[in-house]
């Protein structure tokens, strides 16, 4: 008699589960439907976990060298007829990243990218860079930033949209300063305040 009721009460549980999940109110776990090439995965299964993301906060100066013979900053494009906010002008960049505001200070990583000046109205970049970072633990991981400088504001800040290695599945922003900014020569020491959320 209690085998039967058993039996009874799970064909129901069956039925009543493949209703939920057909009605996606609920997703069975490894079940993939027939155009499925995604699949939802355990975040444990990756080591994650949500007590485990943890917030970094570090400092980094920003060299971008345009002047002499060791320049880090090459532009790239220069529009026909430039105007006063050089609208249109992009420059590739391998600057490097420092732990003092001193070029000779200890180097952490580099920001590879570009920036382009895509105002016409002020001087405003749009940022596009990863930060390579090359010290201890950190060597060989990057953060990715993107977002828009309008370098004669005394705070700009931009979002760090993803990274790599342990800044995997990153997200926050960064404030930018100007240290130093030589007029003659157009080289620039900026002051990245970094703010990162990753696992
Ligand atoms: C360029 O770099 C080389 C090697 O580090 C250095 O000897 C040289 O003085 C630098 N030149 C300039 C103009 O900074
Ligand atoms: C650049 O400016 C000159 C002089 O004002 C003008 O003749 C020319 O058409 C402009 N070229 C472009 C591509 O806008
Ligand atoms: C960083 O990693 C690269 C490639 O694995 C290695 O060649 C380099 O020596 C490392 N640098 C430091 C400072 O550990």
């Amino acid at each position: 008699m209690a085998k039967v009721i058993f039996l009874i009460l799970a064909s129901e549980i069956i039925l009543l589960l493949s209703i939920l999940s057909s009605s996606g109110l609920i997703q069975c776990f490894g079940e993939e439907d027939d155009h499925g090439f995604v699949r939802t995965l355990d975040p444990k299964l990756l080591g994650l976990s949500a007590r485990k993301e943890k917030l970094s906060h570090f400092q980094v100066y920003w060299h971008d060298i345009v002047s002499g013979r060791n320049a880090t900053s090459v532009r790239v494009v220069q529009p026909t007829n430039l105007t006063a906010t050089g609208f249109g002008l992009i420059s590739m960049i391998d600057d490097p990243l420092t732990e003092g505001p001193k070029l000779s200070s200890k180097m952490v990583g580099r920001a590879q990218g570009f920036y382009a000046l895509s105002s016409q109205e002020e001087v405003g970049l749009l940022m596009s860079m990863n930060f390579a970072f090359t010290q201890g633990k950190y060597n060989g991981s990057t953060i990715t930033i993107l977002g828009r400088n309008t370098v004669f504001s005394k705070v700009r800040e931009m979002p760090v949209i993803g990274g790599s290695g342990l800044f995997r599945f990153a997200r926050g922003y960064v404030q930018a300063r100007t240290h130093t900014f030589n007029q003659k020569t157009g080289d620039a020491i900026i002051q990245y305040t970094c703010y990162v959320f990753h696992y």
